[in-house]
């Protein structure tokens, strides 16, 4: 493997977790780029399952070096709780790393996020209630605190006093709660940040040292293109750019080491929180795959909206991305279905739209156009072979390939960590 960045090609959800973990074991380095704990990838590990929210899933292979970059912003409490986790399962923390030009989220991000969300009502984003969108606003405002500024009880104490001036007149002012002391953030910080230390640093230097020594590098995407705040269903999307040129911004590697970006699609489509989704099915079908494919949110546990495949996004996604291969995931959850529908475009006002639209009153207006293929009933759960699939599993996979251009590589065909296909 070469240096490769993988990213979700829909709306995150994708399961991601289970294709890093598999890449992770080839890689030496494993980096997260972006979002924080909002993210939530689900590894299973023989009769163990792990949730990780902002520790890359390669911490799961003692050898290898897992960093989390700049890009992302980090709530110390959920860091340690999750560092926490993995020590007390007999997982090693020696070789995780994190960058100490990272942004964090502070205990008025979360209030604020829950704040806002209240304050929009029915035109609510549908956040994970984390704190991420006030902590990247406050990044770009160039008012937040990195955990560099942390690190040191003085400094950390006059960036906060700074912070809460501002922060503590919106709280007032504009939402009418109460205003947060500095004294009493510092005491709940300090705990966390005395864990974390010894994991900060530069990592762009351990990166540069790792791509001049050969060593081959992993970034894990979280959430997923049609999140992106550019490229995504905006407003309904996250506050960071969770695709691959937010690798170059979100960890200081340079575009020139990369050497492939693998696009991760379900077999069907997904999504939590609040926005529009052309294919989705509010029904009956819907519901059995939402039953059968335990579509509830690893953060939030909030049930997801499920909908059939949608070929323009994935068009968009390669596009977006530089995709070069597709993993698609979950296939086993399309066993038993009599016929599938496949999205091949929209129809808006009258006319044929073949692209993916990135105007919300169309997205939410138009409607999709379908091509249907027959279904399959045998059990594929488990199968490791292409050749093992049935006909009509093949003509989907076959059918996402010519439409979107670039090879299907790897199938999931169960949760397990063996249950897949490798072409
Ligand atoms: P935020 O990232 O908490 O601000 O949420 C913004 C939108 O992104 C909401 O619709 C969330 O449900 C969605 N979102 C954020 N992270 C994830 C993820 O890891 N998977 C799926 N959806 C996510």
């Amino acid at each position: 493997m070469a240096n490769k960045i993988l990213v979700g090609a829909q709306w995150g959800d994708e399961g991601k977790g289970k294709i890093t973990d598999l890449l992770a074991r080839t890689a030496d380095v494993i980096v997260r780029f972006g979002g924080g704990n909002n993210a939530g990838h689900t590894v299973i590990v023989g009769d163990q399952k792990f949730e990780l929210h902002l520790i890359p899933s390669g911490i799961l292979y003692a050898e290898k070096i897992n960093i989390i970059g700049n890009g992302v912003v980090i709530d110390p409490a959920a860091l340690v709780k999750e560092m926490q986790m993995l020590e007390e399962r007999g997982i090693s923390l020696d070789n995780f790393f994190i960058s100490e030009i990272a942004h964090v989220i502070m205990p008025y991000h979360r209030l604020l996020d829950k704040l806002e969300e209240e304050r929009k009502g029915e035109g609510k984003i549908g956040t994970t209630g984390k704190g991420i969108g006030p902590a990247y606003t406050d990044k770009v405002a160039r008012r937040g605190i990195r955990l560099i500024d942390t690190l040191d009880k003085e400094r950390f104490y006059r960036r906060l006093t700074d912070a809460l001036e501002y922060q503590n007149l919106l709280l007032e002012k504009v939402y009418g709660v109460e205003p947060l002391k500095a004294e009493d953030i510092m005491e709940e910080y300090r705990e966390y940040i005395d864990i974390i230390r010894k994991h900060v640093t530069d990592t762009t230097l351990l990166l540069d040292k790792a791509r001049r020594e050969g060593k081959e590098i992993f970034f894990e995407g979280a959430q997923g293109t049609l999140l992106d705040v550019d490229y995504g269903t905006y407003p309904y999307v996250t506050s960071s750019n969770p695709t691959a040129g937010g690798v170059c911004t979100g960890t200081g590697f340079g575009p020139a080491g990369i050497d492939g970006v693998i696009g991760v699609a379900k077999a069907y489509v997904t999504r939590v929180g609040e926005g529009p989704f052309p294919t989705e099915l509010k029904n009956e079908t819907g519901d059995y795959l939402r039953e059968k494919g335990h579509e509830y949110g690893v953060t939030t546990g909030r049930p997801r909206r499920c909908g059939w495949f949608d070929i323009p996004i994935i068009k968009h996604a390669v596009r977006v991305n530089g995709l070069t291969e597709l993993a698609l995931t979950k296939l086993d959850v399309l066993t038993g279905m009599e016929e599938l529908k496949v999205c091949v475009g929209y129809k808006y006002q009258g006319e044929y739209l073949s692209e993916f639209p990135l105007e919300q009153e169309t997205l939410f207006n138009c409607e999709p156009v379908y091509e249907t293929m027959a279904g399959w009933s045998e059990d594929i759960s488990g199968y490791t072979e292409y050749e093992q699939l049935p006909q009509a599993a093949r003509a989907y996979i076959e059918y996402i390939e010519k439409e979107s251009g670039i090879p299907v590589k790897i199938i999931g065909t169960g949760p397990e960590r063996e249950q897949i296909i490798i072409r």
